[in-house]
């Protein structure tokens, strides 16, 4: 097949083929096309694989991990988002913990009493305190919605963190 394609002439006995190479004018420009493409996509790879990336330092706490499950646990998902992520039926939370307007207790009363159309989870004042540390961690990694993105050069969106500087 391949003495189709390059014109080569089959040498040898004991390897199966020694070929010698005689392209002809277009599998040269195609050859030298294909080549450019993987010289540019070496480059793009380096800089994408070389660019600084950044990592958020919060991690959850164990109460932090109660507070998730009890999220999951209870389907919050099916109604609120998390980065813009899950249900729509009520708002986001992201950042519902720093909020002026609103904030831990805010977000306790919902769990306490429910409103017409959330329920009522009858949650131990230990599991709403999860949640809460939850949320509040949720909210320390960033913004949503997230206003001050970039694209940057190396095609990376650059995001502003909470706790970067
Ligand atoms: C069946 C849908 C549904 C589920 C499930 C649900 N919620 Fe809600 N939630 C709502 C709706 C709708 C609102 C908005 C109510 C309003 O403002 O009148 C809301 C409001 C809230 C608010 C106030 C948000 C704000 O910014 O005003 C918090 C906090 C909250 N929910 C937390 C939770 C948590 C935590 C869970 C899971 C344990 C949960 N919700 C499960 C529907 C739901």
């Amino acid at each position: 097949m391949i003495n189709v394609i390059f014109e080569g002439r089959c040498y040898g006995y004991f390897y199966r083929c020694i070929y010698l190479f005689k392209m002809s004018k277009i599998t040269r420009k195609y050859f030298f096309v294909i080549a450019m493409l993987l010289v540019l996509f070496s480059i793009y790879n380096y800089f994408i694989y070389s660019a600084e990336s950044y990592t958020p330092s919060s991690a959850l706490t164990s109460q932090a991990i109660e507070g998730q499950e009890l999220w999951q646990e209870n389907n919050c998902w099916s109604c609120h988002q998390l980065y813009g992520l899950g249900g729509y039926l009520g708002p986001d939370l992201t950042n519902v913990y720093s909020n002026i307007d609103k904030g831990p207790l805010f977000i306790k009363a919902f769990l306490n009493s429910g409103v017409s159309s959330m329920p009522k989870f009858n949650f131990s004042e230990g599991e709403k305190d999860a949640i809460i540390e939850y949320l509040r961690i949720v909210d320390e990694t960033g913004y949503y919605p997230n206003f001050d993105a970039s694209i940057e050069r190396s095609g990376w969106v650059k995001i502003k963190y909470k706790d970067a500087k």
